[in-house]
């Protein structure tokens, strides 16, 4: 037994952040930003915190579900950027929405929703009925401000889905390769009297040519894998949805896997990279968007820090 798609919801902060307002402060342009990654603007948190925008993404998608929060059996939220060290995001937004279920967070930075995925599809084998997961970011504090290379990709934003025990969760293939030289996220240190070495600044670091190759090798050959262990072929999946890294990353990987650019979804012109909740965000967007066909297969696939690889096969 695994599971289906009954429910998807997303939210994103209302502060609209265009390149050309980076541009004010950076020394970069709305040129620049749209060749090489594709993003025209992202949304910044400005009063929400990451627990209000998992509130209203886990609303939204109990409502499409038709179920209420008390029906849930458990929360499984990805994240690198909770409010919180502890309690989990996933306990926050537990109480906010009247849940009473086990809830925790899971940490795979931009692989994390899949992972979030697999591990629920873990829980609907031993029984589970209904489970809600989620990928929340506010990754706008995570950025140093200053660093042009990192801070006119990312953005912030929020999205979840309601999962009920079915047949529809058809593969997945998760990995991680030990690495933190390419792309990392050194947590604030605090102020010990005791400690003698110098701390590294709490700000996201990314070799990002090293980590455009690693995500470009690991998004064709993860696609390939979980589409031929759901025993499809490339061409049965209806809808790839990539993580939102940078558009040239998606349509590279499409192009080499004969994918038609059209089926190969991308929202990063409007959100940025939101890291573990991009993929629950254009989900959502599609689930909404009244394209889909029922028995539609659906690809995803992530990758990020860690590094980490994830992708999925998913029926309508
Ligand atoms: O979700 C986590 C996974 N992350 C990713 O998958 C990111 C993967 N990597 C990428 O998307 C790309 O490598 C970046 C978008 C991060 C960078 O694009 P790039 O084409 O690899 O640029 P680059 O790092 O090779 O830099 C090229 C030039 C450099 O100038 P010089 O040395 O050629 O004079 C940079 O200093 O572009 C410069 N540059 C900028 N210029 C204007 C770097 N950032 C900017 C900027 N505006 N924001």
């Amino acid at each position: 037994m695994s599971f289906r798609i009954i429910g998807t919801g997303s939210s994103l902060p209302s502060r609209v952040v265009t390149n050309d307002d980076l541009s004010t402060f950076l020394d970069t342009s709305d040129e620049w930003i749209s060749q090489r990654v594709g993003i025209s603007e992202r949304r910044i948190c400005t009063t929400e915190s990451v627990a209000q925008l998992a509130h209203k993404a886990a609303k939204a998608a109990l409502e499409m579900g038709g179920i209420t929060p008390l029906e849930l059996d458990m929360i499984i939220c990805a994240t690198i950027s909770a409010d919180y060290l502890a309690p989990s995001l996933a306990c926050t937004v537990q109480q906010s929405i009247g849940a009473n279920c086990p809830a925790m967070d899971i940490n795979a930075a931009c692989s994390g929703f899949i992972y979030a995925l697999d591990t629920a599809a873990g829980f609907f084998a031993r029984g589970f009925k209904k489970i809600m997961v989620l990928g929340a970011e506010r990754l706008s504090k995570l950025i140093d401000w200053n660093d042009r290379s990192t801070a006119v990709i990312f953005g912030d934003g929020a999205g979840a889905m309601v999962l009920e025990a079915g047949d529809a969760y058809l593969s997945s293939k998760l990995q991680a390769k030990g690495n933190s030289d390419v792309l990392s996220i050194p947590q604030p240190i605090g102020h010990s009297v005791y400690y003698e070495n110098e701390m590294p600044q709490p700000y996201i670091f990314m070799n990002g040519q090293e980590t455009y190759k690693f995500a470009v090798n690991a998004m064709c050959a993860d696609i390939i894998d979980v589409v031929k262990l759901a025993g499809l072929e490339l061409d049965d999946i209806s809808w790839v949805i990539p993580h939102q890294a940078n558009a040239r990353i998606i349509d590279t990987s499409a192009k080499r896997l004969g994918i038609a650019p059209e089926r190969c979804l991308k929202n990063i012109d409007r959100t940025g990279n939101t890291s573990a909740a991009s993929i629950p965000i254009l989900c959502d967007e599609l689930f909404r968007s009244g394209k889909l066909n029922d028995g539609d297969y659906i690809a995803m696939s992530s990758f990020g820090a860690g590094l980490t690889s994830a992708a999925c096969v998913v029926r309508y």
